[in-house]
């Protein structure tokens, strides 16, 4: 959860007509969507849905306005359901559309068992799920089980008086005296974690804004109201659950210190390590409360954790004795935060060989995050180096979250101005953290009025000018641009029995400037060779494949940018331009 950077940053040419192997769709090959229900079920049958799906996360107020007031809507996004299936998605993540004052943009939940009128209705969102399923794509929903709204009828009744039944549903305690909190805690939008209510004279605690109290998650009543929200979503067929800031769930009752470190936040408070306040063990009896309940349900449903692990071991934990998390979000791959060979050969390999043999979940880009285009582009190469990322996402075993627009490059176009800000983080921290809207505006769908997102003469972010060149309609025509190339490898995703199995063996492990890995096919059919370049220069590469039961001499190029010359070519003898990105089917 890397939603304060200031704090926490430190810092083939592809022809149309080229040569894809047998199995390629030929309507996706064409832009159409394949006819519905027809999507390849891929993967053993042995393995639940999530393990070979491409998850893809939709922030709802910018993806597609159908009633022209500037935001999007349900409607929206059913009426882009078609674009989805043929991109190739599996399963869409929806960010909160609960009523909600919005202070936190729907992260401030007032009711959790409703939709939120800017968004639609209930019967809307039935209609999504409905649609979707003709489709093949699954609908996960965010539980944002951390806090609630301070509009929550939960938290008026809280604080409404110390006796009040519902008082001990959130934390409150004394003050040092006037004008003290009870400690040091911090919250991660800056400033103190309390906030002093002066009807009762008693201090509440909220990891986030102060419109955002947290649950007592000690509370057993908060805990079965909370697996009755996710009951009320599963029942009306949802596929699962992106748990927002699980880490923060719980505190520590002694209100013990958080320990102070050197230096300054973009708030200008001291910076803390929050060794109270994140990670305490009684998140993982909750997690396996929350994973018992999803295992009664049929279909699988799935748990996502948002949790911004620091290292492998902490990740490792999220999935329990694979009772808890199937796919905690791997926040360490997101933000190497440079492209790195051997700082991603490093993460991957520990990940993948994850002591709990968890399914690892990779993304790059959310809406907290800067867009990968500009945290991982160099200025220079930034299409190419666009794609480099896409085939790490989507040529790896893990299950991969691809974030809106990245398929077509969108970037990061922060406000200019501070009164432009939307979100209050940008509020309060500008110039030093302007806060998350560049990542969240409105979805490029062509070059018309607000890039085809909504009528309105006025949207709720507006439209980068970069939208003019990247947006869907344009890159549909063009077979080298990003949305041609992630089309193709999520095409191949589904074609080719190697991507789909487990198997990734890295190869030229020492190599500092490329990475290079073999998926190998578990049925004894070709395997596929994926090789990265992830320098700024050409680079010779001899990779010698005998040892891992590869005894050809030759590969056949699946999809590589820029285009090679041949499509045969001969992985002891590799030419790769900067930032080259080759997937190859050897045996
Ligand atoms: C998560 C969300 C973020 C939100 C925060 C508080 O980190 O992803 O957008 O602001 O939780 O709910």
């Amino acid at each position: 959860m890397r939603t304060c950077r200031g704090l926490c940053v430190v810092g083939l040419v592809l022809a149309l007509g080229f040569c894809l192997k047998g199995g390629f769709d030929s309507a996706m090959a064409q832009g159409k969507p394949a006819p519905v229900g027809e999507h390849v079920i891929h993967g053993s049958g042995e393995d639940p849905w999530w393990k070979h799906a491409v998850i893809y996360e939709i922030y709802p107020r910018s993806f597609q306005d159908s009633n022209g007031d500037g935001v999007g809507d349900i409607r929206g996004v059913i009426s882009r359901l078609d674009y989805l299936h043929d991109l190739g998605i599996d399963a869409i993540w929806l960010t909160p559309m609960y009523p909600s004052p919005l202070v936190d943009f729907g992260y401030d939940v007032s009711d959790y068992a409703a939709i939120d009128p800017l968004y639609g209705t209930l019967a809307d969102f039935d209609l999504l799920v409905a649609e979707a399923k003709k489709r093949d794509i699954r609908v996960i929903m965010d539980l944002v089980a951390n806090h609630t709204s301070d509009q929550h009828p939960w938290f008026r009744d809280s604080r409404s008086s110390r006796d009040n039944p519902k008082r001990d549903w959130y934390i409150w305690r004394d003050g040092k005296g006037p004008g003290r909190p009870p400690n040091n805690w911090e919250s991660w939008f800056g400033h103190s974690a309390w906030t002093f209510d002066p009807a009762t004279n008693q201090y509440y605690y909220h990891y986030f804004y102060k419109e955002q109290p947290d649950l007592n998650w000690r509370n057993p009543e908060v805990r079965q109201a909370m697996y009755n929200v996710m009951r009320f979503w599963l029942d009306r067929g949802v596929a699962g659950f992106r748990i927002d800031a699980v880490s923060r769930l719980f505190e520590d009752p002694q209100l013990r210190n958080d320990v102070v470190v050197p230096g300054v936040n973009a708030y200008g408070d001291p910076n803390i390590r929050h060794k109270y306040t994140d990670n305490l063990p009684e998140v993982h009896d909750v997690l396996r409360e929350m994973r018992h309940l999803v295992d009664s349900y049929p279909g699988n449903p799935v748990l996502i954790s948002e949790a911004d692990e620091p290292n492998i071991s902490e990740l490792v934990k999220m999935y329990g004795k694979n009772d808890e998390i199937q796919l905690p979000m791997d926040f360490q791959v997101a933000d190497v935060n440079r492209i790195s060979a051997s700082g991603f050969r490093r993460l991957l390999r520990e990940v993948e060989h994850n002591p709990a043999h968890g399914q690892p979940l990779y993304f790059f880009s959310n809406h907290d995050q800067q867009r990968q285009w500009d945290r991982y582009g160099d200025g220079v190469h930034n299409d190419q180096i666009a794609k480099l990322m896409a085939a790490m996402l989507l040529a790896t075993p893990a299950t991969p979250l691809m974030y809106y627009g990245e398929e077509i490059g969108m970037r990061t176009t922060p406000p200019a101005r501070k009164d432009d800000v939307q979100d209050p983080v940008g509020k309060l921290g500008w110039p030093v953290e302007k806060g998350r809207d560049g990542e969240r505006t409105p979805m490029q769908w062509d070059a018309s009025k607000n890039s085809g997102f909504s009528t309105a003469d006025h949207t709720w972010l507006p439209v980068p000018p970069s939208a003019a060149e990247y947006n869907v309609q344009s890159e549909s025509r063009d077979a080298n641009s990003i949305l041609s190339f992630y089309k193709r490898l999520l095409a191949l995703r589904r074609s080719e029995p190697a991507l789909q199995g487990e198997s990734c063996v890295f190869l030229n492990r020492d190599d500092p400037f490329v990475l290079s890995f073999l998926r190998k096919n578990p049925h004894h059919g070709e395997s596929i060779l994926v090789v990265l370049n992830m320098s700024p220069q050409p680079r010779q590469l001899a990779l010698h494949l005998v040892p891992y039961g590869i005894t050809q001499r030759t590969a056949t190029v699946l999809l590589s940018s820029p285009q090679p010359s041949s499509q045969s070519i001969s992985p002891a003898n590799l030419t790769l331009a900067p930032f080259a990105v080759l997937l190859a089917s050897v045996r």
